[in-house]
């Protein structure tokens, strides 16, 4: 059920799951009026406000790259207050490229966005506009997912030689960096450092490396003091328009760009339960979906229990 609300937002009407900010409102999109240029990625609405850039986490989920008609309760605030907390932590001790954050209290945002505070808190950020490298940089800690498929069929992860033996989920002796391209249409794929390379130069792509590792390390102990293990993650990284200078951009380890373990139930031989859309995904397999567009709607429980994963990451860290 679909809606036009007063502030120009398509909104579906949702069962609230949490009493405070993430009640109500169900936000699969925003149309806001005098923000400028609007570019809409699967997740996020983005605002070109001049010299900087709003970017919205919308309620909306994809699995296997497409998105789903339903939004998932919650789940922008979610991924927003869990970049959030990654971008003051990690950055505490110092030592670091910048960030693209510049603030996420709407009351700081310019003028043409006061309108629309209401919305926007809690699941928005004004960031520093920048040039994405054509990249994602994915670190991983342990075998899983695509990792684990190439593994078992190769002895490989992206290309690198791993030793003998390792079974699903275990974890590396030291992560390893596996860079990706970045489709704008399709699948994302599997490139080698040197490939990275060849496409942003050598120093460049030795830079997010360095800085991808250490970010996953400096994440991964603050986890661990939370009974979470991150199997894996995925960065971002961009060039300002005018420096030149490199950021760290996009959302940083959410359940949508990493896979998420909770430690007393790991067990290495099996996949692990997860904080990611995993669940949503076992759905749409067990009804034989073909993964291609359009994609089927999700059943009333699968959506509550979606956002239950998603909530409950949050409350591991916040
Ligand atoms: N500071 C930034 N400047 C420019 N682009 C950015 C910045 N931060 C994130 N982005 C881009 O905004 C998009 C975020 O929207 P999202 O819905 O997550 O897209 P996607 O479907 O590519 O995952 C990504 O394409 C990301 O590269
Ligand atoms: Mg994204």
């Amino acid at each position: 059920m679909k809606s036009e609300g007063d502030g120009g937002i398509v909104q579906q009407k949702g069962s609230s799951i949490m009493n405070n900010d993430l009640s109500g409102t169900v936000v699969v999109q925003t149309n806001f009026k005098g923000l400028g240029s609007k570019r809409q990625g699967k997740v996020r609405d983005m605002y070109d406000l001049g010299d900087c850039l709003l970017l919205i986490a919308s309620d909306r989920i994809s699995a296997f790259d497409v998105v789903l008609p339903e939004g998932i309760p919650g789940k922008g605030y979610v991924l927003t207050q869990l970049s959030k907390f990654w971008f003051d932590r990690l950055w505490e001790a110092g030592g670091l490229i910048p960030h693209h954050v510049r603030t996420m209290d709407p009351e700081l945002y310019p003028a043409a966005c006061q309108p629309y505070t209401d919305i926007l808190a809690g699941r928005s950020m004004l960031v520093e506009k920048a040039d994405p490298l054509p990249v994602e940089c994915i670190v991983r800690g342990y075998v899983a997912g695509s990792a684990w498929k190439e593994y078992r069929q190769q002895g490989t992860v992206c290309g690198q030689t791993l030793p003998s033996g390792l079974q699903e989920s275990d974890k590396l002796s030291q992560p390893i960096f596996t860079p990706s391209t970045k489709a704008t249409v399709g699948h994302d794929e599997n490139i080698s450092f040197d490939t990275m390379a060849q496409l942003i130069g050598g120093s460049l792509a030795e830079e997010v490396k360095q800085v991808s590792l250490m970010l996953y390390q400096r994440a991964a102990v603050l986890a661990e003091e939370r009974g979470l293990i991150i199997a894996d993650t995925k960065l971002e990284f961009g060039l300002h328009p005018h420096t030149k200078a490199l950021m760290v951009i996009d959302e940083l380890l959410t359940p949508d760009s990493s896979r998420f373990w909770p430690k007393d139930e790991y067990t290495p031989g099996r996949s692990q339960p997860s904080f990611d859309k995993q669940y949503v995904r076992d759905y749409l397999d067990s009804i034989g979906w073909n993964h291609q567009p359009p994609p089927p709607s999700l059943p009333e429980d699968v959506v509550y229990q979606t956002s239950q994963k998603y909530v409950e990451a949050l409350e591991r860290f916040v």
